[in-house]
């Protein structure tokens, strides 16, 4: 059936959103089940105030297919199917046919290992899930963004959230206010991340001989980190943060092709943050799927630590950020 015509089509119907990115303190990396995209280990984020999407979602009978654009620039290939299997979804609970267009507009570089994928499909579930008049509750959120990423579940979350092993969505351990410590993000570099996440899981699952051991570590880390930030204890926290970061790298270091997210950069500022602590700051790193440096700290330590990064080789911008808010619905733009 063709399209309708503008005069007798009718409104579309709309949905915005805005979500936080969120970094993982203890990381998951690999799946339980691919189909399902359910995570093999446990993980432990923070939402982050500074780093943040906001997306409007439309389905509009006047479309001939779905369009997406990310800060000003048209997806095609696999981040727009990333974009589409979600709007199915949305379209297929809702029983909606129309196709959507979807603007995005993130407050930080995409897909460059800064969590653009996270705030990215959160928001989109959000706002998409509104525009299509369904459940919009936190919960039915973090299982639908958690199918196109799981990192994005978190996001559906303010402050410290856990993401279970196999679980189908993740949960708030904290909130935002409840322990205001900072994460001061250190960008070594802005260009696109040379391997998506997707697949250099599935590589280093299929391939590294250390996957097992990851795998077999990360529940114990897991609990060391979340009694940490329960007892708000930083020290415990940074360090099993610190082995969770150096423990995914490792795994992904011996695949086979290996993956390599550390630049230069990278370990410069890992070098300033362990300078820092043995200086008595109290200042913790972690390192995702790109070269960025996200060292988490205290308030009263932060301008010391933001000063140290700034001058340490290759950083070329220090972002200070809190624990921010979980996902948000926004009122439509204006037409
Ligand atoms: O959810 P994805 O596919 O974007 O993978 C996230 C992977 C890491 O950022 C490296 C770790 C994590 O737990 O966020």
């Amino acid at each position: 059936m063709p399209a309708a015509t503008p005069d007798e089509a009718p409104p579309p119907l709309v949905g915005r959103a805005r979500a936080h990115a969120n970094i993982a303190l203890v990381k998951y990396w690999g799946k339980a089940d691919e189909r399902e995209n359910l995570p093999a280990v446990p993980s432990l984020s923070l939402t982050l105030d500074r780093l943040k999407t906001e997306t409007e979602v439309s389905f509009d009978p006047r479309l001939e297919r779905d369009v997406a654009w990310i800060d000003g620039v048209e997806q095609s290939g696999r981040p727009l199917e990333r974009i589409q299997r979600l709007l199915d979804q949305v379209r297929g609970q809702s029983r909606l046919v129309h196709h959507a267009e979807v603007r995005s507009k993130n407050s930080f570089p995409t897909a460059s290992g800064l969590a653009s994928s996270a705030s990215g499909f959160a928001a989109l579930s959000l706002g998409a899930a509104r525009a299509a008049g369904l459940d919009s509750r936190p919960e039915a959120m973090s299982e639908l963004a958690r199918r196109a990423s799981a990192s994005a579940s978190r996001s559906i979350f303010g402050g410290y959230v856990v993401l279970g092993a196999g679980a189908k969505r993740a949960e708030q351990l904290l909130a935002p206010d409840a322990w205001p410590l900072t994460m001061v993000v250190a960008m070594t570099t802005v260009r696109p991340k040379p391997i998506g996440s997707t697949e250099a899981m599935l590589t280093t699952a299929r391939t590294s001989p250390y996957y097992a051991a990851w795998i077999e570590s990360s529940t114990g880390l897991f609990e060391e980190a979340r009694s940490a930030v329960l007892e708000r204890d930083l020290d415990r926290l940074g360090e099993a943060m610190e082995a969770s970061t150096l423990s995914m790298h490792a795994s992904m270091l011996a695949a086979r092709p290996s993956i390599l997210f550390f630049t230069a950069a990278t370990l410069a500022a890992i070098d300033t943050v362990r300078a820092l602590r043995a200086s008595g700051t109290q200042a913790y790193f972690t390192v995702d799927a790109g070269p960025h440096v996200k060292v988490l700290t205290t308030p009263e330590a932060t301008p010391a630590v933001e000063t140290r990064l700034r001058a340490t080789p290759g950083v070329e911008a220090v972002v200070v950020c809190h624990p921010g808010p979980g996902a948000e619905l926004l009122a439509a733009a204006a037409p």
